[in-house]
């Protein structure tokens, strides 16, 4: 695995899409006061963000969406892409992060910049990891579920583990400079979660708005905007024959996936992970 990711203070990433360079202009990347970060953990719903966030900023102009790739629109601040389009990026700026907490540049910390930690059930994260490591030719492709599962709670994967990326960003003195929500929250009630999203950032979304920001952001609207669904990647990297990156899309798919015994050590091992810190996770454990 080591020709596939590369270390970064002790986490690995993915050498197809991240470098030492890439990491560097993540640290020295200048945030402005009115940029939005969204920190998410892989597979927890950072494409949804990039078609949501550019909508709530601009009141519902769907030329972003239609024009820009979502790569490229809200870019990964630690991938190299940022580097070539952050010079194309118009105020106020979205971008998404991976990063844990302690990852974030200096310039994070000085600036106002809001962000929304988004997070999803580990048991549904860990599914679609497993899928997509599968189908995304540039990561290891695990052999069953179960030594997918096992790697994932060693955090011996990409971003290491989702206890601690969770750990970091709920425990931030951040202030209202941080919100957060959940990928079932999203899910449950699109135009509700918009309502929030909108109102941390100061916006006023019109219930019209709202609706067609909803509508444009729903998993099958963006299974078939190809400016969001991944098709413009060539399927050497991505095969969506083996897995669509917009696969399912919903919450619970877990319950297809684990055994009895897998729920059991996987639940046990999060739970204990958890232990003493001063936040409950959302969904039973
Ligand atoms: S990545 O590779 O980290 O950027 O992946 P990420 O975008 O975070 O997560 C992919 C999962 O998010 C689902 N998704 C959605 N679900 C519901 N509605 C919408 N609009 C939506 N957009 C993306 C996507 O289908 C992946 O989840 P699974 O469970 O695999 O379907």
């Amino acid at each position: 695995s080591g020709e596939l990711y590369t270390l970064y203070r002790g986490l690995m990433f993915p050498k197809e899409t991240h470098c030492a360079q890439s990491l560097k202009f993540a640290q020295e990347f200048t945030f402005k006061d009115d940029d939005v970060a969204v920190a998410v953990y892989p597979k927890s719903g950072t494409t949804w963000m990039q078609e949501i966030l550019p909508l709530v900023l601009n009141g519902g102009d769907l030329t972003p969406i239609q024009t820009i790739p979502n790569w490229d629109r809200v870019p990964w601040l630690e991938e190299k892409r940022l580097s070539v389009v952050v010079d194309k990026l118009e105020s106020p700026r979205g971008l998404v992060t991976h990063f844990p907490y302690h990852l974030m540049p200096p310039s994070f910390h000085t600036s106002k910049a809001k962000v929304i930690y988004l997070m999803r059930n580990p048991k549904d994260v860990v599914v679609s990891s497993y899928h997509f490591h599968k189908m995304a030719e540039f990561l290891e492709t695990p052999a069953t579920l179960d030594e997918f599962m096992e790697k994932f709670l060693q955090g011996r994967v990409m971003f290491g583990k989702w206890t601690d990326h969770v750990k970091s960003w709920r425990g931030t003195d951040l202030g209202d400079r941080i919100m957060y929500i959940t990928y079932e929250e999203m899910v449950q009630d699109l135009p509700a979660a918009l309502g929030r999203i909108s109102d941390f950032l100061g916006r006023n979304l019109s219930e019209e708005a709202t609706r067609k920001i909803a509508e444009h952001c729903s998993f099958n609207a963006m299974k078939n905007n190809r400016m969001s669904n991944f098709s413009l990647v060539p399927k050497k990297y991505m095969n969506s024959d083996t897995s669509p990156f917009l696969r399912k899309g919903i919450a619970g798919d877990w319950e297809n996936h684990f055994s009895p015994e897998q729920l059991v050590s996987f639940t046990s091992v999060i739970r204990k992970e958890m232990e003493g810190e001063s936040f409950s996770l959302p969904w039973s454990m």
